[in-house]
């Protein structure tokens, strides 16, 4: 597999010798040349030097081969499902799963969505090469009302992972927005089939504008979206944001099962950009204003509305007013 060369690659921090690739990886040496040659139609820059072999010098920015080999050892993920191009991860992922062709733990990443969906019914801008663009997929032991923690899950999880690979200040806006200096980075949009108040699958769909520019945009979201790039004036390597997300989610995902909802509540609590401020949140059927107080142990948001009640509010879009 080119994914074992890469990890061979990666693990040296000089050459690797042909003749140690081709026994290591018990192929012969004409097929590691192969293997180089399509890697470097991939985008890897391979360096090859006929007395010393090869060195890796750079990777894509978004590399199948990279994320395969970074979960090779995992039990708990189980494969990287790569599109160029699809109409959305999670219409992707939910297909797959309803043909039993995936196990719980396949994550589907696209380099481009033509139909990429968000939240209510909107639409997600999904510019070719640019962004992260996954769905995860899970069959988890849980019943439905369980499902918005996922979404609690993931939020923390991107806002954790961002932060340590940028230093930028991502925060969580209830209950699926992440937001970098009052913008929107990146959102999550959790779907599930459930029977009989059990969840079937849940697929966890993650969007974010890593390296798109201004340009990639549509003028009626230009004020309010932004980008890593934007941000930062740099671009960022989708592969190692993609493979951050996973680990944190592992690590995160086990810290719920193992100790419950609390300890990841008490995370969400402190990535969050809107507890404290007044807010208005606006569903299908109404739009209700009131001091965004508390998020509870399930996930839902705790509206202190002007009478002195207090309100649980399970969906809907929150814009903050102060
Ligand atoms: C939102 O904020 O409205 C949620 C956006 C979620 C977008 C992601 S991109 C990957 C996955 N596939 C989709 O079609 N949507 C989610």
């Amino acid at each position: 597999m080119a994914g074992n060369i890469i990890q061979l690659l990666k693990d040296s921090s000089s050459y690797v010798s042909g003749e140690r690739m081709s026994a290591e990886l018990g192929i012969t040496r004409a097929a590691v040349w192969k293997k180089i040659t399509l890697l470097r139609k991939k985008g890897f820059i391979i360096d090859a030097l006929p007395s010393k072999g090869y060195r890796l010098v750079s990777s894509p920015d978004l590399s199948e081969d990279e994320l395969s080999a970074h979960i090779r050892e995992s039990v708990f993920w189980k494969k990287i499902l790569f599109y160029k191009s699809t109409d959305s991860t999670n219409e992707r992922a939910l297909s797959l799963s309803l043909a039993e062709e995936i196990e719980s733990g396949t994550v589907i990443v696209a380099d481009m969505q033509d139909k990429g969906r968000g939240r209510l019914g909107r639409s997600w801008v999904s510019p070719p090469r640019v962004n992260v663009y996954m769905s995860i997929m899970l069959r988890p032991d849980m019943e439905s009302r369980n499902m918005p923690f996922l979404t609690i899950i993931a939020g923390v999880v991107c806002a954790r992972v961002l932060r340590n690979i940028t230093g930028l200040p991502v925060s969580i806006k209830w209950p699926n927005d992440l937001i970098c200096f009052d913008r929107k980075l990146g959102g999550i949009l959790t779907e599930a089939r459930s029977e009989a108040d059990k969840i079937v699958t849940a697929i966890i769909g993650i969007g974010i504008n890593v390296n798109s520019e201004r340009r990639h945009l549509p003028s009626s979201i230009r004020s309010v979206a932004t980008s890593l790039r934007f941000e930062t004036g740099k671009i960022w390597s989708r592969t190692e944001i993609v493979a951050g997300i996973l680990d944190e989610f592992e690590k995160t995902y086990m810290m719920f099962i193992n100790k419950g909802k609390t300890p990841i509540i008490k995370l969400w609590k402190q990535l969050s950009s809107m507890l404290g401020k007044r807010v208005s949140v606006m569903s299908v059927h109404e739009t209700l204003t009131g001091l965004a107080e508390d998020v509870d142990d399930d996930g839902l948001l705790m509206l202190r509305m002007g009478s002195g009640t207090l309100k649980r509010v399970s969906s809907g879009d929150v814009s903050i007013l102060e």
